[in-house]
């Protein structure tokens, strides 16, 4: 499959756009502030909190798991048996998810769940963090996946 080019220059802070990579969706998270400073407190529930086991490109071997905080870059498919996990970013209370919930991602076929930077939580059916496919930047407004 060929590299594709995403124009984000229209993704409003706290907004995520999906394109297709290799027949893959491949989604695109602008962080705000707030979605960013969740990562603190969901460090200690997710089983690999830097990504350190898995083959990932180098930028993605942190908290963040992307080459800018701003933008998580991530292919949307769950890692147990390839479902397609749904947005759930709203928090706490309203989020149905439970009062101490930070924001992520459930999977509707197992229950996995992830945070905001695709990191799956601990004991999950998912053994690995959402894939965070190869991609650069080509300006600040454009990625080249692939
Ligand atoms: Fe996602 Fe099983 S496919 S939890």
């Amino acid at each position: 499959g060929a590299p594709v080019e995403a124009d984000i220059s229209k993704l409003a802070p706290g907004e995520m756009m999906t394109v297709e990579w290799r027949g893959k969706p491949v989604w695109i998270l602008r962080r705000t502030p707030e979605m960013l400073s969740s990562l603190e407190k969901t460090d200690a529930a997710v089983s690999d909190p830097e990504s350190g086991k898995e083959m990932q490109p180098e930028y993605a071997k942190n908290k963040h798991r992307s080459i800018k905080p701003e933008y998580l870059i991530t292919v949307g498919i769950c890692t147990h048996l390839g479902c397609s996990p749904s947005d759930k970013f709203k928090v706490g209370a309203d989020s149905g998810m439970g009062e101490d919930w930070h924001g992520g991602f459930l999977c509707p076929c197992h229950g996995s769940k992830f945070d905001l930077s695709g990191r799956v939580y601990k004991s999950m059916p998912a053994p690995d963090n959402l894939e965070v496919p190869p991609h650069k930047y080509l300006s600040d407004t454009t990625i080249l996946i692939g």
